[in-house]
C-alpha cells in the first residue's frame, strides 16, 4: 500500500506535466493542415469578410494590428505571437486555419463560434497584417 502511494506520488508530476497544454512550446499545426484546400483562394471578398471577423472577435487579444497588444492581452498567461511576424506569416493558410479552428489554451477553438468560411476569411485577413519592413 505504502509502496503504491509512493509510486503514485512519484508519477504524479510526470502525468500532470503531460496533461498540461504545452504552454510556451512553439505551436505547430499538424502536417495534414498544410494540405487543407482553401475554399476562398479565389474570392476577392475574402479579406473584407475576414476583417469583419478580426475586428469583432480577435482584436481584443491580438490588437488591431495583430501585434498582441489588445486590451485583453495583459490578462493572458501566454502572449500570442505577433500575427504579422515572419514566424506566423511563414505558415500555410491551412495551418493558420487549423489553429483558429482548434485553438490552444487561452486561444479558444472557433470551430463552434464562426463558420468554416469565416475562419478561412480570417486567415486571408491575417495576410494583410504581414510586416513588410525588415
Ligand atoms: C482570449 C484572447 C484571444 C482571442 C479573442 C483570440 N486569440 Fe488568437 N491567440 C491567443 C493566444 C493566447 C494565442 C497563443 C496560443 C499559444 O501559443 O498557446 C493565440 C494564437 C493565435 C494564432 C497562432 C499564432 C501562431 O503562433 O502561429 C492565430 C493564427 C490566432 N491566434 C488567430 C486568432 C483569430 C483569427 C482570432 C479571432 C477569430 C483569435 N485569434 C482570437 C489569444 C486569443
Amino acid at each position: 500500500m505504502a509502496y503504491k502511494m509512493t509510486l503514485l506520488l512519484l508519477l504524479f508530476p510526470v502525468l500532470a506535466f503531460q496533461l498540461l497544454p504545452a504552454v510556451g512550446e512553439p505551436w505547430k499545426a499538424p502536417p495534414e493542415a498544410d494540405a487543407l484546400v482553401d475554399p476562398l483562394a479565389n474570392d476577392p471578398k475574402a479579406v473584407q469578410k475576414g476583417q469583419k471577423i478580426f475586428t469583432s472577435l480577435c482584436w481584443t487579444c491580438h490588437g488591431m494590428s495583430g501585434k498582441g497588444d489588445g486590451p485583453n492581452a495583459e490578462a493572458l498567461n501566454v502572449q500570442p505571437a505577433d500575427l504579422g511576424s515572419a514566424v506566423v506569416q511563414a505558415q500555410t493558410n491551412g495551418a493558420l486555419y487549423w489553429k483558429i479552428t482548434h485553438g490552444r489554451g487561452e486561444m479558444a477553438s472557433y470551430e463552434q463560434v464562426i463558420s468554416k468560411e469565416q475562419r478561412w476569411a480570417a486567415v486571408h485577413y491575417l495576410r494583410t497584417l504581414k510586416q513588410t519592413t525588415k
